[in-house]
């Protein structure tokens, strides 16, 4: 596949086998450093059986921190990108992935961390946690559900990190073998005097909304998605076929080309899909880039972008799950790359 301005190429440096199913690859940029913050994430370009997969996947490492750059990727059963990446890539192997992004990130304050996370959650918990105890003086407290011991990425880790700051790290290990799932009761008995710090959460959907909602009334909550779950209610849905706008919009993905006629309110997302193409996504909200694209022609206005750095908007990419073509724009030309 010929690289584009968006990506760039890094080689895959160590590969580390965290649990069964959980590997953190450590990844060297070919063309020099890497920016980012903790907490962040890239789009990783990965084609699964000639079909483009692109994938959001979160730093485990942070600067720092730690001298290089690492993602923890856990298998999903039947999922396309992570078992590629577990099951394809070796050490000395190159990925191609995009700038970092995301705002799942720290704030300066000084009230204690909070991290609740469940499974791979624990990825930019991880990275978050580690830039706390690097750059301030905040306390950290983590509270990690994980179907059973062997299924904890990070156990040792988190153990070794917590024996090295005794006073500023507190990690709290649920169990779901021992103990069944994580309730809200546990995670009010968890927050407990520190109602006012900050909480970072990530983890499967059911996961995040027993958090969030035990959380609700406490100090600031960041949430982060990793998608997967059902599909989020804000998802616009495709209008009705009878409306007609005036214009066209025009897909393109992989050489193939098709045009059809636009549809008011419809995001290239759905005009994409109604072409007949199967065009990435992932969260459908904004959140995550995987269904970026590039506006060759015409313009759109994004419902909502939590996930676009304003040179890539401005270089013409728009999110196409969050893209409604302008009412003016008679030619619409859109390009997964
Ligand atoms: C901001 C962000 C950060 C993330 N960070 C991380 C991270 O650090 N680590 C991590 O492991 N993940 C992370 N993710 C999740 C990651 O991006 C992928 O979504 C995840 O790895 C699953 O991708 P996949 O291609 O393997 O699965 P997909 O192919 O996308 O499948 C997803 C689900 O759909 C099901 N499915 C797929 N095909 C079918 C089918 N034909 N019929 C029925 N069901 C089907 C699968 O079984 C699976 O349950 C992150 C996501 C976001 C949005
Ligand atoms: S699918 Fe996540 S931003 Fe569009």
């Amino acid at each position: 596949m010929p690289s584009s301005p968006l990506f760039r190429r890094a080689t895959v440096t160590r590969i580390v086998q965290e649990t069964a199913d959980a590997r953190t690859f450590t990844l060297k940029p070919l063309d020099g450093p890497l920016t980012y913050e903790a907490g962040q994430y890239c789009i990783f370009r990965i084609t699964v059986d000639g079909r483009p997969a692109p994938r959001a996947y979160s730093f485990s490492s942070a600067p720092g921190f730690d001298d290089e750059i690492t993602t923890t990727v856990k298998r999903v059963p039947g999922g396309a990108a992570s078992n590629w990446l577990h099951d394809h890539v070796r050490e000395g192997d190159e990925l191609e992935l995009t700038a970092a992004r995301g705002r799942f990130t720290l704030r300066p304050a000084d009230t204690p961390l909070l991290g609740f996370c469940g499974g791979s959650g624990i990825t930019p918990v991880l990275s978050l946690a580690k830039s706390t105890l690097a750059g301030t003086d905040r306390r950290v407290r983590l509270l990690c559900a994980d179907r059973n011991r062997g299924q904890a990425i990070f156990h040792d880790t988190l153990t070794d990190l917590a024996a090295r700051h005794p006073d500023r790290l507190d990690v709290v290990r649920h169990l779901d073998d021992l103990r069944g799932y994580l309730s809200a009761a546990d995670i009010k008995e968890f927050v407990g005097a520190d109602a006012g710090a900050d909480a970072y959460v990530c983890g499967p959907e059911p996961f995040m909304e027993l958090v969030e909602s035990a959380l609700a009334g406490t100090g600031r909550v960041f949430s982060e998605r990793f998608g997967g779950g059902e599909a989020p209610a804000s998802v616009p849905t495709t209008p009705p076929a009878h409306v007609k706008a005036a214009g066209t919009v025009t897909v393109v993905m992989q050489g193939r080309r098709q045009t059809i006629a636009k549809r008011p309110g419809e995001t290239l997302l759905q005009s994409a899909r109604r072409a007949g193409f199967a065009p990435p996504f992932s969260c459908e909200a904004g959140n995550c880039a995987t269904c970026m694209a590039i506006l060759r022609e015409g313009t759109a206005t994004m419902r909502a972008n939590d996930a676009l750095m304003d040179d890539e908007v401005a270089e013409g990419y728009v999110l196409t799950c969050q893209a409604v073509p302008d009412e003016d724009a008679a030619s619409v030309v859109v390009e997964y790359e």
